[in-house]
């Protein structure tokens, strides 16, 4: 399976450094031969048609940007647009910073990858969020496939749990702590008696936080979340502006201790019931399996015959984000493997 990869921040390492450990265990799942031939950023690309070898990525990875500066498949100035439309591949990873504006530049390497015949797999919210129904029919038109599991519980499965564990079964409900940020905020200020301010900028240390802090804070992360939730598990054709929105920042350190005194405590829940998407600040009992602390994510589904399952994991970082894109190049090659079986029955 040749892979361009398109993005090279904290997530697009994560995935060559995951990949080339795939080279190296010589790992045969379904035919799975993952090879990175090309690497595109904002000052240009990389590219090998044969495959960047694990060596290569290390030492791409080691010189830093500009990567288009490696001496034997340096492109500086290529635009990652051409990138995606001029390389022979099967795949293209989306990995660029988020966007909620207007989805570029994901959006047109969506599309652009979509009409050269290119799957795609993407951890990026901005498209999803914004054209989710309009992207999944596009794909469909085109024939070609769309995985996104790294945006929703960054390694977690929360798409997968739900899509292929419950399968069979109605959602009825969903509710989750769907951002680390604000968690680990809502944590820290009653733990270690930090302003709001002061427990943000932890957060930030982390590498948690988005580029742009009012994605977190102000609950727009959450509400792409849900966007995505509400479309690939229950079926809605909904995007971020139908969702009722209210972030963290009047949630006061007096608030969190009155609700402590009842044995609860503030989480920024996002939500879908019925027809309503929301996010917004909710005191939870402390009892609640979905009352996390930290970084952590949790998600509770509620269904028809099993009642309420819990799922709870890391919902960001790079390594296990990119753990969520090979899942996903995985489930690409096993449904390009059963559409292979299926057109030899029927010829
Ligand atoms: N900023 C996000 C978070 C990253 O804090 O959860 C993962 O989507």
């Amino acid at each position: 399976m040749r892979i361009i990869l398109v993005g090279y921040g904290v997530v697009g390492k994560g995935v060559t450094t995951i990949l080339a450990e795939r080279y190296k265990d010589k790992v045969n799942d379904y035919g799975f031969n993952p090879k990175i031939v090309a690497i595109a950023d904002i000052d240009g690309a990389v590219i090998n048609p044969k495959g960047l070898s694990p060596e290569k990525l290390e030492e791409i990875k080691k010189r830093g940007y500009p990567i288009s500066a490696d001496p034997d498949f340096g492109h500086p100035g290529m635009k990652a647009l051409d990138v995606i439309a001029s390389v022979e591949a099967e795949v293209v990873v989306e990995v660029t910073p988020v966007n909620i504006k207007n989805g570029e530049p994901a959006l047109s390497h969506i599309i652009t990858a979509f009409k050269t015949g290119k799957h795609v797999v993407t951890t990026n919210k901005g498209p999803l969020a914004l054209a989710m129904p309009a992207l999944t029919e596009l794909a469909e038109y085109n024939n070609v496939y769309l995985r996104f599991s790294g945006t929703v519980g960054g390694g977690t499965p929360m798409l997968e749990f739900a899509k292929r564990c419950l399968a069979g079964d109605k959602i009825l409900a969903i509710r989750g702590i769907l951002n680390g940020t604000t968690n680990y905020i809502l944590t820290e200020m009653p733990q270690t008696r930090v302003s709001f301010q002061e427990a943000l900028t932890n957060a930030q240390k982390l590498g948690y936080a988005e580029r742009e802090p009012s994605m977190d804070i102000d609950g727009f992360d959450t509400a792409c979340k849900v966007v995505i939730l509400a479309n690939w598990i229950m079926n809605k054709k909904i995007t971020l502006k139908d969702v009722d929105r209210t972030g963290i920042r009047d949630i006061s350190l007096e608030a969190l201790d009155e609700a402590s005194k009842r044995g609860n405590t503030i989480k920024l829940i996002g939500s879908i019931d019925g027809d309503k998407a929301s996010v917004k600040p909710t005191e939870i009992s402390k009892d609640n399996p979905l009352c996390v602390s930290g970084v952590l994510n949790a998600i509770t589904f509620s269904t028809e015959y099993a009642a309420e399952q819990t799922l709870i994991g890391r919902g960001a970082g790079g390594i296990e984000t990119a753990s969520a894109v090979l899942r996903d190049l995985l489930d690409i090659r096993h449904k390009l493997a059963d559409r292979m079986l299926n057109d030899n029955s029927e010829s």
